[in-house]
């Protein structure tokens, strides 16, 4: 077992029972057994994530996600409204560019959150916009943006809400039908505890519904074959057993925590990161009211030398903290507080970082 102290916003520490239950052997995907096994993770996921609907666990990094929801839900020409507040807003948004979608998008100021006032004014703005793509958690600034409060506004308006959950969902709770999410995804490797390597997808019926008239050409990521496999307890293809092996247990033990109780901790987790940085006198760069319970963004003293600083965590306290991302490469850094952790792991990785800044600044 390697003993990497791994605190960057994912991949994130998976746990001995999932490294364990992953030592299982190969089984016939078209088995009796195969089926059981799947059946229950579907539920698990389906109670994690709050919806009675259709849940894929698609193999494939978080960012298939983006493609999945995309492909199936609307057409080339399309009329989308991005909302971007960080470098996840900026890719998903591209995507939906490269597909052919007449992207418009509404950015914030980094490290502040996109909130209904804001997506409300661009409906108001683009009220053709067929679907919201919207970043519920964004790993790159440390905010978490209001969903609960999108959610339904994005519902009342008609169009649909195709919500990039990757660093929130599994971690924190989120109401997936209740909140009127049409499209939600995450990916494994973050709150779920589990390697990388599945995007896990919920498909509402709005979503399931538009399937039939997106015209986008798409074969493996079609939900509907998806949908249509499951509710058999099968998968399309050759499920990747050992990945699924790893979520299934995951789930067992979120389950297991109960999700209030995670969300607690994870608050908690980030509300002691902060303080350690406030009293350090480092500048946080989330607004405070969003800021995120699964990452947090601090400046780099100074305004830059993240990288520096994140090297030399590593080299002195051999703990892994992550700088940040597009413009912001130099200026913060990220500490990921996200799925299996134990609150002293995430104050030893932010007094690190502390004691690192100290040390450059002298
Ligand atoms: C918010 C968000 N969206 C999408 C992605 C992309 O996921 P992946 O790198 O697994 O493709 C990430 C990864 O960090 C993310 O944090």
């Amino acid at each position: 077992m390697n003993a990497q102290d791994l605190r960057i916003p994912g991949p994130t520490p998976v746990p001995p029972a999932v490294m364990q239950a992953m030592q299982q052997s190969m089984i016939p995907h078209r088995s009796d057994e195969f089926r059981s096994m799947h059946r229950e993770l579907i539920a698990r996921l389906q109670a994690i994530l709050q919806t009675s609907h259709g849940v894929f666990a698609l193999p494939g990094s978080g960012s298939i996600g983006w493609e999945a929801a995309i492909v199936n839900t609307l057409s080339p020409g399309d009329q989308v409204l991005s909302i971007v507040s960080g470098d996840f807003g900026v890719r998903f948004a591209a995507v939906a560019e490269q597909f052919g979608l007449d992207v418009r998008r509404v950015a914030v100021d980094s490290g502040q959150a996109a909130t209904v006032d804001v997506v409300q004014a661009a409906l108001a703005e683009h009220p053709n916009a067929k679907a919201v793509l919207y970043t519920h958690n964004e790993t790159s600034t440390g905010v978490t943006n209001p969903l609960h409060e999108v959610g339904p506004m994005v519902r009342n308006h008609g169009a649909l809400l195709l919500v990039d959950a990757v660093s929130s969902a599994g971690a924190v709770p989120i109401d997936t039908d209740g909140w009127s999410v049409d499209v939600l995804m995450t990916g494994s490797q973050k709150g779920w505890m589990c390697p990388p390597g599945l995007a896990i997808v919920a498909a509402g019926e709005r979503a399931m519904a538009a399937t039939a008239r997106a015209r986008f050409p798409r074969s493996f990521l079609d939900f509907r074959t998806w949908s249509d496999s499951i509710a058999k307890g099968d998968t399309p293809a050759t499920a990747p057993l050992t990945l699924y092996y790893a979520l299934h247990a995951a789930c067992g033990m979120i389950l297991d925590e109960g999700m209030n109780a995670r969300a607690t901790r994870h608050v908690e987790a980030a509300r002691k990161t902060r303080e350690v940085f406030a009293s350090a006198g480092m500048e946080l760069f989330a607004d405070p009211e969003y800021a995120s319970s699964t990452v947090t963004a601090v400046r780099s003293p100074g305004g830059g030398g993240a990288k520096e600083l994140v090297k030399n965590v590593r080299e002195r306290y051999d703990i892994d903290v992550a700088a940040g991302q597009a413009d912001l490469s130099d200026e913060i850094i990220r500490i990921g507080h996200m799925g299996w952790f134990e609150q002293e792991d995430i104050a030893r990785a932010a007094t690190a970082v502390v004691a690192c800044a100290t040390v450059l600044a002298e």
